[in-house]
């Protein structure tokens, strides 16, 4: 969790998002550490935090990107990282992207149906390029995170269903213009036991020894991203699990001597070094309820709307010692516009500063311009 100084804060405008970008530099420090030596490369998926000056520590670090939009490949482009680290995934490839994506000639695509396998090799084969791909595999593995960021189950749209990957794979290996490299798997976000992935290292292993056995040697896994972060107690756990998530892919999996394994991790790199910040307008007192009345709402932080999701809030300026039940809301015209119910916070009046914890990752990312409200400044401590 982000250590405040009080003054720093009193100075900032609200809403705004402020990064700990030693706290960023820790993490990846603990990332570059715990992957050393091993055939592990480590793409930062850019959805999480497309911030300039995040992707720049990102970069430094030595770190990849996983994209999803022709803007992303932009921006990581902008932000010098080389094309040789890019992987480029998402259901709907637009054509224009896709295009984006082989004039830079990117690392991977990775595909998700065989629609957009074909639509990949005409679109490669008319600019006179051969794609990189890897196919993402639905592993029909249940994450037990959110509905909206469970991803690996046979009922949701992505990846190919494991009844049809021998054919897209024999498909993939013929066409002339794709250059078949191997599988990908992302089961979900916010996963926070060592299970799923341990069930994904199985499948991986079953798959790999399967093609194998066919003759089908792949170059690279990727087994995507979704480990999870503390929403609970930023303070105490303010680095994900690494060593146990990365442990697990060095022991569990069986992988022949040059095969490389890449991983898409967003969530757990940026979530806690990103707090909103933000000043209590009004605490309204109804006969049932006191409300908190944040300047900051759902357009600037919209997961507990969208997804009832838990984030610390903290009285930074209080001056009572003395609890109180709030609700904590914002401003926009919406009764989803909550961020936390019935909270104990020490007594609160209009002026005061709170910061919502955890908010680096799907933050700032997720803004938007509702209410015709301006998108969050952001700020930096080192
Ligand atoms: N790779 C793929 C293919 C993905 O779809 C995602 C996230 C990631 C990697 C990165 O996953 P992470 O390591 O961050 O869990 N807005 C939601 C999260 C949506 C995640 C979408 N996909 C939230 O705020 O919880």
């Amino acid at each position: 969790m982000i250590n405040f100084n009080l003054d720093t804060l009193r100075g900032l405008s609200t809403p705004c998002y402020l990064y700990d970008l030693s706290l960023l530099r820790d993490t990846l420090a603990v990332i570059r550490k715990e992957i050393e030596g091993y055939p592990f490369m480590v793409h930062y998926a850019v959805k999480a935090n497309a911030n300039s000056v995040i992707l720049e520590e990102i970069r430094k670090a030595g770190l990849g990107v996983d994209l999803v939009s022709g803007n992303e490949i932009n921006a990581v482009l902008d932000a010098g990282f080389d094309a040789g680290k890019m992987a480029f995934a998402g259901v709907g490839k637009a054509d224009w992207e896709i295009e984006t994506a082989l004039v830079n000639d990117i690392f991977c695509f990775n595909v998700e149906s065989e629609e957009e396998l074909m639509v990949i090799n005409e679109i490669a084969a008319a600019k006179g390029k051969v794609a990189s791909v890897a196919l993402r595999v639905n592993p029909d593995i249940d994450a037990h995170t959110h509905k909206y960021i469970t991803t690996g189950t046979e009922d949701n749209k992505f990846g190919i269903n494991l009844s049809r990957l021998d054919e897209v794979v024999d498909q993939a290996v013929a066409m002339t213009n794709i250059h078949f490299m191997g599988l990908h798997f992302h089961i979900g976000s916010q996963i926070t036991t060592m299970k799923p992935f341990e069930m994904l290292c199985d499948k991986i292993n079953e798959l790999v020894a399967h093609f194998e056995s066919k003759g089908i040697n792949f170059e690279i896994i990727d087994a995507g991203g979704g480990l999870g972060v503390d929403y609970e107690n930023p303070e105490q756990n303010s680095i994900a699990r690494f060593h146990d998530f990365f442990e697990l892919f060095k022991t569990k999996l069986k992988l022949r001597p040059g095969l490389t394994v890449h991983f898409e991790l967003g969530r757990s790199i940026v979530a806690q070094c990103g707090a909103l910040i933000s000043r209590v307008l009004f605490v309204k007192k109804t006969p049932h309820k006191r409300f908190v009345i944040l300047d900051a709402g759902m357009t600037d932080l919209l997961r507990p709307a969208l997804y009832d999701a838990h984030h610390k809030i903290v009285n930074v300026s209080a001056q009572s010692q003395e609890l109180e039940k709030y609700d904590v809301v914002g401003p926009i015209c919406e009764s989803s516009d909550v961020f936390g119910k019935d909270l104990l916070l020490p007594e609160t009046s209009r002026g005061d500063l709170v910061a919502i914890h955890s908010a680096g990752a799907y933050g700032e990312s997720m803004s938007s311009r509702y209410n015709m409200r301006s998108l969050p400044q952001c700020h930096f401590i080192e």
